[in-house]
Parts: structure tokens; sequence; C-alpha cells
């Protein structure tokens, strides 16, 4: 199969930020609304949960210890996996989570998760609308009929409002050549540790969400504002977290820093 230079890129930067550990000094939890989002749909009960694009594990490593699921942590970056890793390392649970780089083959062929998450803005990632579907549509494959995909994605109205406008108006010029020709994409680049990383990303409306969801064969049964305050505020610390989980029961799904869906095969 054709490689995506996005993909490729995304696997350069994210290596880079976990190898620096700006990844686990920004996020050193699990958002703990979203934790609970997935045990209250399905984790708790699952018998095998796909974190696709899990990272050093911040999530994987929380439900470990709140279900009986094997895990398959599955991303592109192996400098994530490796923290992922060692990390399992202390664990008593290491046996039941398996780590996959890269090669999507080894994920399977036929259903066979209960549960599948795309946390934090991974399907932003993944490259162009069609990318995006292609990804969701090869999961839409590997879940069972009553399987569950619960996945978060950044909203267009509360994120990187300097870079929207900087592509919307290269568009206009006709100077973004693709994937940034088409709305929402975005690159953007963040200092971490004196390197400047640099993020490909689809920044989303609910509308634009549950239309690449239909098209990959998933109903949206559910979409809410993740939370109301910047994720790396929440995940450090356990006050803002508390109070923004009772905020963002208020906000709209658009208004949200994330937009928070589940959504069943069809
Ligand atoms: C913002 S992080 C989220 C990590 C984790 N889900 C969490 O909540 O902490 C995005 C993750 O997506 C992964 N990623 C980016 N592009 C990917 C791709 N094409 N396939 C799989 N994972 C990808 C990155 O390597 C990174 O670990």
């Amino acid at each position: 199969m054709k490689r995506n230079p996005i993909a490729d890129e995304m696997a350069h930067t994210y290596d880079r930020y976990f190898q620096s550990d700006g990844y686990r000094a920004r996020y050193p939890q699990p958002n703990p609304s979203t934790l609970d989002y997935l045990l209250r749909n399905g984790a708790s009960e699952a018998k095998h949960i796909l974190d696709f694009g899990c990272g050093n594990g911040r999530y994987a490593l929380a439900l470990l210890a709140h279900s009986r699921a094997d895990i398959t942590g599955y991303d592109i970056s192996a400098a994530s996996l490796a923290d992922f890793e060692h990390h399992l390392d202390h664990t008593p649970d290491a046996a039941r989570v398996r780590l996959v780089h890269g090669n999507w083959s080894r994920l399977g062929r036929t259903p066979r998760y209960d549960m599948i998450l795309m946390l934090f803005g991974v399907l932003s990632h993944l490259g162009d609308r069609a990318t995006r579907i292609g990804a969701l549509s090869r999961l839409r494959a590997l879940i069972n009929p009553n399987g569950r995909l619960v996945l978060s994605v950044p909203s267009a109205l509360r994120r990187r409002p300097r870079e929207l406008m900087k592509w919307s108006i290269a568009r206009r010029l006709g100077v973004a050549l693709p994937p940034l020709s088409e709305q929402g994409n975005i690159y953007f680049t963040r200092h971490v540790d004196g390197q400047s990383l640099t993020f490909f990303y689809h920044l989303y409306s609910p509308k634009g969400l549950r239309a690449e969801l239909r098209a990959a064969g998933f109903a949206l049964e559910a979409c809410e504002a993740e939370s109301l305050l910047p994720e790396w505020w929440i995940a450090q610390s356990r006050t803002l977290s508390g109070l923004d989980r009772m905020a963002s029961h208020l906000l709209p799904p658009a208004l949200g820093y994330g937009i928070r869906v589940l959504a069943v095969p069809v």
C-alpha cells in the first residue's frame, strides 16, 4: 500500500515528543471524565479493546486497572510504545496488553474488538478526508456487531484560530497544496524542550464528524463537549477536572475543547 506522507511526518513528530518526555509532563493522566465515559459505555465489560493511537498508554493503563479486558495498543510512533512498555513493566496486568507498531495487518482482518478508542485527536492527525474515512472503514471491519467506537477530536470553534485563518487565506489565494487545500486542515508548531514539533490536524465540527463516521459505516449515538478547559489543565489538576466536568455538561458539543462521540457500526 502507498505510504501516507502525513503518517510519516506524524510518526517523526510524536517520536520526538515522547522521547523528550514532554507529552507525559503535559498530560500526566487521562481526562477523568473521558475515562469514566469509557467505563460507563462498555469498557468495564469489554473482552477486547483496541486503543488506536494509544500513545504512551495513559488511557490503556488506566483501563487495565478498571477492567478485565485484553487491550491492543496501536500507534505509528515507536517512541510512544516504548514509553507505554516501560510503564507496563510496573503493572501486574502486562500480560493483557499487546502493542502493535505501524502494521495494520497485525490488528486482525475480522471483527474482534468490543470497543475501539481513538482518543484525543488521533483521527485528526491521519490526513485528508479520504484517508480519515479509509481508516475508520478499516476499523469498522474490525469491530464486533455490538461493539462501540469512542473518539474525541479537536473542535474547530475552539482550537488554533490563527492557523485556521492562515490556511483559509492560503486556500483563497490558491497556494494551499493538498491536504491543506481541504477546509479545516492545518499545520501548527509547538515548542517542547527546545524542539519545534509540527503537527497536522483536521479541526472538526460535530456535523463534519458525523458525516465522516456515516461514510465509514458508523452511526453516531452520542456527541458531547469533552471539556471546557484545555486538556492539559485537566490532566494536571484534579480540582480543575472536577469543576470542568460540571461546566462541560452545559456546553454544546461544538464549544468543547474536544468533541467526544460514541458511535456504533451499522
Ligand atoms: C494527541 S496523541 C493521543 C495519544 C493518546 N490517545 C492519548 O490520549 O494520550 C495522538 C497519537 O496519535 C498517534 N498517531 C498519529 N498519526 C497516527 C496514525 N496514522 N496511525 C496511528 N496513530 C497515529 C500519535 O503517534 C500519538 O500517539
